[in-house]
């Protein structure tokens, strides 16, 4: 009796992909269902494909959560959507036991002060994880984070000698990550909408029309797959 095993496909995994999670609203209303209704299923999406992330042993996956221009939706939205923020953090020891180390990244200064606690527990209580490194972005914006980036380095009186790239990168919320390879956007739109603008100078991009909540493994391993066909010459030839 022989028995063959098969060969693991080789492929590259990207080392941080960053997702830009939208098409939550068009979900909903294709359904007739209020747009509550389709960031409650953009959060389920969420979780699965963090977990799935992890167990493909990727290092580092940014999602983009909530931005610093998604004030501007109507008073009702932005209250669902922070709800649903507790909600997940209430319910974070999910993901403890799955090894996820979970950091949070924006400008959380503005947010309730119980959702602030619960990131902070959130937080500490997977420090010590070692699997997938998930940087959760919440009132996030990539022109903040330099702007903020700027002033720390006026306030720590660095010199203008003195100032290089990575003096500015050391100031982000990434500080110390890997810049993403890899920028996945649903919906059907092609823009970064302020998302990671520092980070992202040379990543691969990857866009799609499935809307997020719509959004499976397989559609996680085509880009991957794509990923793979992609020649990052980074300006080389
Ligand atoms: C992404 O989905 C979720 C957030 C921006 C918070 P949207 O709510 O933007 O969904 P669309 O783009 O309106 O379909
Ligand atoms: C980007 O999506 C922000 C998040 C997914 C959190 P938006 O729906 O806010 O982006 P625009 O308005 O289409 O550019
Ligand atoms: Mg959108």
């Amino acid at each position: 009796m022989f028995s063959f095993k098969k060969n693991k496909r080789e492929r590259i995994l990207p080392k941080h992909i960053a997702i830009i999670m939208d098409g939550n609203g068009r979900w909903a209303k294709k359904r007739s269902l209020p747009r509550s209704a389709g960031h409650i299923a953009g959060a389920k999406t969420f979780k699965n494909i963090a977990r799935y992330c992890n167990k493909i042993g990727l290092e580092y996956l940014t999602v983009y959560a909530f931005s610093t221009e998604n004030w501007k939706r109507p008073k009702e939205e932005v209250e669902n959507i922070m709800n649903l923020l507790r909600d997940y953090l209430k319910d974070a020891e999910n993901f403890k036991d799955e090894n996820i180390k979970v950091k949070f990244i924006g400008n959380l200064e503005p947010l309730a002060e119980d959702i602030k606690e619960l990131i902070k527990k959130d937080e500490d209580g997977s420090k010590d994880a070692t699997g997938l490194n998930l940087n959760i972005a919440i009132n996030y914006g990539g022109r903040d984070e330099i702007t903020n980036a700027v002033k720390k380095i006026v306030a720590e009186g660095i010199s203008q000698s003195e100032i290089t790239e990575q003096t500015i990168s050391d100031r982000l919320y990434t500080k110390g990550q890997p810049d993403p390879d890899f920028i996945i956007r649903p919906s059907g739109e092609y823009r970064l909408s302020n998302y990671l603008i520092w980070q992202s100078a040379y990543a691969e991009y990857w866009f799609s029309d499935v809307l997020w909540p719509d959004f499976k493994p397989k559609h996680l391993e085509k880009a991957i797959d794509d990923y793979n066909n992609r020649n990052r010459r980074f300006g080389g030839v």
